[in-house]
């Protein structure tokens, strides 16, 4: 926008105080921004410009790192933590003291109400101590009251057993899943009185035959620890039945967690009862 003209001019006084159509002092730089309000043509402070330009390209910087570090993370695993083999690991009672067969045969048999629990072979793999013997007398012939010579049992009568005690359908541990004493539910899958349960979902697992589905939903049995004793009767885990199915949770029973050691003290757990068996 033009200011008017001084009066003399275009004879104005050559040195006198030249015109000055934008009211300025002589020397000064003034750049403006037009403002949407003025209506005005400015000038952008470059400043300002290049301090938003800059920001802009960081914040495509920042954002594109923050993409790249974020889909790196989703393949970076944590180191995997577990044992190379199966170790020989004996057994402990709940006092501490070395666990015997002659211990377990005074002290569980079927009828045992609580979970008798040891880690195995990683500290966040629970297992089942079981002995299926009868309570007293011997089993009968319909095995309702107990159990003895079953697969890789030990003890006197081949009944000392023991299984994982994670659920092989979607992993409930103990007590969710619990050994069941005859008569517990009026069910009796596949003919058995006691069984494994897992109150999860329902399914029941043979605790006479290597913990083989009676009902599901669960498809494989649970996996099975082996036991073998020292000539004073000591009770050890050595490894898993072959063809056992890794513990549940686990791609490998070996690997998820740390090994429990030389020794693996027993805990007990109160069963969680519910006869929700399909
Ligand atoms: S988790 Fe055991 S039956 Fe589903």
């Amino acid at each position: 926008m033009m200011r008017d003209l001084p009066s003399c001019w275009p004879t104005c006084p050559v040195g006198g105080a030249r015109p000055n159509p934008f009211g300025l002092p002589v020397g000064q730089i003034r750049r403006v921004a037009a403002t949407p309000s003025s209506g005005e043509d400015g000038e952008v402070d470059e400043t300002k410009r290049n301090i938003l330009k800059l920001l802009a390209v960081a914040g495509l910087v920042g954002a594109g790192a923050g993409g790249l570090a974020g889909g790196a993370l989703q393949y970076v695993q944590p180191p995997t933590i577990g044992i190379s083999a199966y170790p020989k690991v004996q057994l402990l009672d709940a006092d501490g003291s070395p666990l015997t067969v002659t211990k377990v045969e005074n002290e569980y048999n079927v009828e045992t109400s609580q979970d008798v629990i040891f880690y195995y072979p990683l500290q966040n793999e629970p297992n089942f101590l079981l002995n299926v013997y009868p309570a007293s007398g011997t089993p009968n012939s319909g095995g309702t009251n107990g159990a003895e010579n079953v697969p890789y049992g030990i003890g006197t009568h081949q009944s000392i057993v023991a299984y994982s005690a994670i659920c092989q359908h979607l992993g409930c541990p103990v007590p969710a899943i619990s050994f069941y004493p005859p008569g517990t539910c009026p069910q009796t899958p596949g003919g058995k009185t006691f069984y494994i349960h897992c109150s999860c979902h329902g399914s029941t697992y043979d605790t006479t035959n290597s913990a083989s589905n009676l009902t599901g939903p669960a498809v494989l049995p649970l996996p099975q620890v082996l036991l073998e004793t020292d000539s004073a009767g000591n009770i050890y885990a050595y490894g898993m039945r072959p063809g056992s199915p890794p513990v549940n949770g686990h791609l490998n029973t070996l690997q998820g967690d740390y090994g429990v050691g030389a020794t693996s003290q027993l805990t007990k757990e109160t069963p969680i009862i519910l006869c929700n068996i399909v």
